[in-house]
């Protein structure tokens, strides 16, 4: 019992559950890519902890299940990650990506799905980790510490914020030229490609 729900059978399309805290950017390439064939997936699910997460709205666009899971207040961590894994893995899921999630994920989610959960993550490995990194990069670049930050997709095998076995990354340069602006949608459009390359070379099954 109480197993992951890890897609055994020989279905040659991989099954994603997709996470996410708000806009969904990352979310909708994820989409496009399925719809198009980019990617050999489908998004069997999106979860959210914020019920006015727009990304959410993109999901119910495409016929996806769209679920808001709000932690209640006096809840306790773990406890909600355990119910957030149950209903997880009530679909049919090969893996789940985390775009644009916000929460810092407990053993009590991680421990259903060891080597299934990815993340998104808009800088380079051991830089920025957490909330505003974009942000945090761009003030650390007027402070004349960096000339670029980037993208990193990474498997997440336990509580760190942000770090785990780094999947892919890219740089972005940050042009003396840039405003916060400018360097979010540079940044934005490189995870979006970033995202479905990784999940195209990692995530998705191979005919035989
Ligand atoms: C993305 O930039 C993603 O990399 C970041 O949140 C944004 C969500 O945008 N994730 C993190 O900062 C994780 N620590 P989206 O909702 O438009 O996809």
């Amino acid at each position: 019992m109480n197993q992951p729900a890890i897609n055994n059978q020989q279905a040659t399309i991989s099954n994603l559950v997709v996470l996410i805290s708000g806009h969904g950017s990352n979310l909708q390439a994820i989409l496009d890519a399925c719809a198009s064939g980019e990617l050999n997936a489908q998004v069997v699910a999106v979860i959210s902890n914020k019920s006015d997460a727009f990304g959410l709205e993109r999901a119910r666009r495409a016929n996806v299940p769209a679920i808001a899971k709000l932690k209640p207040k006096d809840q306790d961590r773990r406890a909600y990650d355990a119910e957030l894994a149950e209903l997880a893995a009530s679909f049919q899921l090969d893996w789940i990506v985390l775009a644009g999630w916000m929460r810092v994920l407990s053993s009590a989610f991680l421990d259903r799905f060891p080597q299934r959960v990815i993340n998104l993550h808009p800088a380079l490995p051991d830089t920025f980790p957490g909330t505003h990194a974009i942000e945090r990069a761009y003030e650390a670049c007027q402070r004349g510490e960096i000339d670029r930050t980037g993208v990193m997709v990474h498997l997440v095998p336990d509580e760190g914020v942000d770090t785990g076995p780094v999947l892919a990354q890219a740089e972005v340069l940050i042009q003396p030229t840039d405003t916060l602006e400018s360097l979010e949608a540079r940044i934005h459009h490189t995870e979006h490609r970033l995202l479905i390359e990784t999940l195209g070379a990692y995530c998705v099954k191979r005919n035989a």
